[in-house]
C-alpha cells in the first residue's frame, strides 16, 4: 500500500474516534489521562506550556473535516488563553506553542482581527524576552532572584514561527531579527560535531559568555534528549522554510541526520538516545514531532536525502500506529508511552502533543494539514 493510501485509512481513524472524544470534553484544556480519561489544566494552570495543543488538534480535524464542534472548541480553548496573556510570571519562551496553535491557527482560518491582536501580543512578549548580550530568548522564568536569567533552551526553536509570523503580519523584521539571532546562537552553541544537541544552555546574562550546559530533561549533561533533538530538526527547518537561509537547512540535515541513525530497529524512540542499555524507557512524542519535521524538511532535498528522510518518518509513524496507538473511541488520548523527563517519577503515559504532533504528521500525508508552524 502506498504511503497516502496508507495515512488515509490512519487518518479516518483519528477522525473517527477523535469526534467522539471531542463531543464529551467540552469546556476542558488537557495535558494527560487518568482512566482513560482527560484531564482538565484550565484552573489547574492556565500559563502551562502545552496549553495550546488541545485547541491545535481541533484546528486540524476542523480543517480536515469541517465540522463546526472542533471550531467550537478551538475557540474555547483560545479564549481562556487570554487569562495567561494578563500573568506575566506565566508568560515564557513557549508562548509560539501557546498561541500559534490557537490564535494564529484561528486567524489563519478566518483572518479576524481579535485572534491577529492575540498572535500579535504574544510575539511581542516573546521578542522581549531577547537578551542582546549573548543573543537568545531567555527560558522560563525564576522568582525574580536571576539564577536562570543566562537559561536558553534548544526547545525555543519551535517557539521562533510566532515571530517570523509577526514580522510577515505587519511589515517589520524586528521579530524576524530576534528569531534568526536566537537560531544562531542555537546553531552554534546547542548543536555538537555529530548533530546531536545539547537541552539547556547557560549564558552569563550581563557578558553574554557561555557559562555551561546541562542534562535538563534528558539523562545527564552531555546526553542527547530525544524530544529535544526532535525539536532541534523540526525548529531548524522550520528556520529555513521562513527564512531561506541556507544555513539553517544545513543545521536541521546535520540534526535529522543523527535522529534517523539513533532510530532503533524497532522505531520506537527512548527518552534520550544516550541512556543506559538496560534502560527501555521511550517518549513517543519525540517520534511524532521529528516523523513531522523529518516530512517537512524532505521537501527541501532531493533524490537520495530526501527518500532517507522520507523513509525514516514513515519508520517513526508505522511503528506509532502499530504499537502505540489506542484507537478505542471509549478512551480519549491516541498515542501512548509519551515522557515529560528523564528524571521525573512518572513516565510513558499519554501527553496532548503526542496527539498533536501525530494527527499533523498523519494530516502531511493525506494533504489535511492546516499549516501551524
Ligand atoms: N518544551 C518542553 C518539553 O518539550 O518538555
Amino acid at each position: 500500500m502506498n504511503d497516502t493510501l496508507w495515512a488515509n485509512e490512519i487518518a479516518e481513524k483519528i477522525k473517527s474516534k477523535m469526534e467522539k472524544v471531542a463531543a464529551r470534553s467540552r469546556g476542558i484544556l488537557p495535558y494527560t489521562t487518568e482512566n482513560g480519561r482527560f484531564d482538565d489544566w484550565t484552573d489547574k494552570n492556565i500559563c502551562w506550556w502545552t496549553n495550546g495543543f488541545w485547541g491545535g488538534m481541533m484546528w486540524q480535524l476542523y480543517h480536515a473535516t469541517g465540522l463546526s464542534l472542533y471550531k467550537e472548541i478551538a475557540v474555547e480553548n483560545e479564549e481562556k488563553l487570554d487569562k495567561n496573556l494578563m500573568i506575566f510570571q506565566g508568560i515564557d519562551h513557549d508562548n509560539g506553542f501557546k498561541w500559534l496553535p490557537t490564535a494564529v491557527a484561528h486567524y489563519r482560518t478566518d483572518k479576524n482581527e481579535a485572534s491577529k491582536n492575540r498572535g500579535l501580543l504574544a510575539a511581542e512578549f516573546l521578542a522581549g524576552r531577547f537578551n542582546p548580550a549573548g543573543s537568545y530568548l531567555r527560558a522560563w522564568n525564576d522568582s525574580g532572584d536571576g539564577t536562570t536569567a543566562g537559561w536558553a533552551i534548544i526547545d525555543c526553536m519551535m517557539n521562533l514561527p510566532l515571530l517570523y509570523w509577526a514580522s510577515k503580519e505587519i511589515n517589520d523584521p524586528r521579530f524576524a531579527h530576534i528569531a534568526c539571532a536566537h537560531a544562531d546562537t542555537a546553531a552554534r552553541y546547542f548543536v555538537r560535531e555529530d548533530g546531536s544537541v545539547n537541552h539547556i544552555v547557560e549564558f552569563h546574562p550581563e557578558t553574554g559568555e557561555f557559562v555551561k550546559t546541562y542534562g535538563g530533561q534528558g539523562y545527564a549533561q552531555g546526553s542527547t534528549w530525544s524530544r529535544g533533538e526532535s525539536w532541534a530538526l523540526y525548529g531548524f527547518t522550520l528556520s529555513y522554510l521562513h527564512t531561506k537561509e541556507e544555513r539553517y537547512l544545513a543545521t536541521a540535515k546535520k540534526v535529522a541526520d543523527y535522529y534517523v541513525s539513533h532510530i532503533p530497529e524497532n522505531g520506537l524512540i527512548p527518552v534520550d538516545f544516550c541512556q543506559p542499555a538496560d534502560c527501555s524507557l521511550e517518549d513517543s512524542t519525540s517520534a511524532a514531532i521529528a516523523a513531522c519535521g523529518l516530512l517537512e524538511l524532505e521537501k527541501f532535498c532531493e533524490n537520495t536525502l530526501k527518500e532517507t528522510y522520507h523513509t525514516a518518518a514513515m519508520k517513526l509513524l508505522h511503528a506509532l500506529v502499530e504499537q502505540r496507538f489506542n484507537t478505542d473511541e471509549n478512551i480519549d488520548f491516541m498515542i501512548d508511552k509519551c515522557t515529560g523527563a528523564f528524571h521525573d517519577e512518572k513516565h510513558e503515559f499519554s501527553i496532548i502533543y503526542g496527539d498533536y504532533y501525530f494527527i499533523e504528521a498523519i494530516f502531511k500525508l493525506t494533504g489535511e494539514e492546516l499549516f501551524i508552524w
